[in-house]
């Protein structure tokens, strides 16, 4: 009997699809592991899973959590080390950079001095973004030096230090759409479109998702940027640059209700099938 620790906050769509895709493997047990309930005594507990399985919502749980877990000699699905890049956006850039994996242009400033100057150096329109945050919370496009002051200005004065440290994006002309692919287990399982008339795609922002096959290029560049950030399993923003696919960030806790009717891909299925191979791996030594 192998046993799969599932840690959740909220169960949304895609907990439920997982933990319905577990039901085939009738020698795995799953144990929810609800974030909300969790009590660590650091040090003193031995294993109490093969794998854990990461679902929480809120970063800082999951990280925590994660890092824990495998102190205790508990595999997880993503590990730490992959929750800890993928969960910072100017982490996940410079892992990006090391690797020679391409992306948009990044510059980074720590006073609003000289991340004004970093973007008339990049030159409009820029992005900024919080580089922990997601569902396409609080990014700016920045199409002028008014813009720019302002934004800059803004986040200084009412956000937390964190919005101090100023992650600057080149914007990317997308035509409309970027690309999500998903990795699982170091394949290219799946991939959509998410189209939408505003320039932020996410499908929590009202961006439609319609099938991509993945082609040679996408699928090889998807993976050697999910292996650069050790990801088990990962879904990736990509953008159809003028010269090729780049790699805008990189998702460790990935949300895939919308993408299973559009590809006809079995994603949560795959996700177990990979967390399963991995248990038995790590029961085995
Ligand atoms: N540099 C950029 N150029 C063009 N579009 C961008 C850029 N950065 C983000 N976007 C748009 O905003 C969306 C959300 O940005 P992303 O960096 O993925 O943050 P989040 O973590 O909130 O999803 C992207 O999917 C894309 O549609
Ligand atoms: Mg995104």
């Amino acid at each position: 009997m192998i046993r799969i620790g599932f840690l959740h906050s909220v169960m949304r769509k895609d907990e439920r699809l997982l933990l319905e895709a577990f039901r085939s493997w009738p020698d795995v047990e799953i144990v929810t592991v609800d974030d909300r309930e969790l009590r660590f005594c650091l040090g003193s507990q031995s294993p109490l899973y093969d794998v854990v399985l990461e679902r929480c919502i809120n970063h800082s749980r999951a990280l925590h959590s994660l890092r824990i877990f495998e102190s205790q000699g508990v595999r997880c699905v993503n590990t730490s080390q992959t929750a800890w890049i993928c969960g910072d956006k100017l982490l996940t850039s410079i892992v990006l950079a090391e690797n020679r994996i391409p992306q948009p242009e990044v510059r980074v400033a720590f006073t609003e001095e000289s991340a004004l100057l970093a973007i008339e150096e990049m030159g409009y329109p820029v992005v900024l973004k919080p580089a922990v945050g997601s569902w396409g919370r609080l990014l700016a496009k920045v199409n002028d030096r008014d813009a720019a002051e302002a934004i800059l200005e803004h986040k200084t004065t009412l956000g937390s230090y964190h919005h101090s440290i100023f992650y600057i994006q080149k914007y990317v002309e997308k035509q409309g759409r970027d690309i999500r692919s998903f990795v699982v287990g170091g394949e290219c399982i799946a991939a959509i479109y998410r189209t939408s008339q505003h320039w932020i795609t996410n499908t929590a922002r009202g961006g439609t998702a319609t099938a991509c096959v993945p082609d040679a290029e996408l699928a090889a560049l998807s993976v050697r940027a999910a292996r650069a950030v050790g990801g088990d399993i990962v879904a990736l923003d990509i953008f159809e640059g003028t010269d090729g696919y780049i790699v805008n960030e990189i998702n460790y806790t990935m949300e895939f209700k919308n993408s299973i009717a559009p590809t006809g891909v079995d994603i949560p299925g795959r996700i177990a099938a990979h967390v399963v191979r991995v248990a038995r791996e790590h029961a085995d030594g």
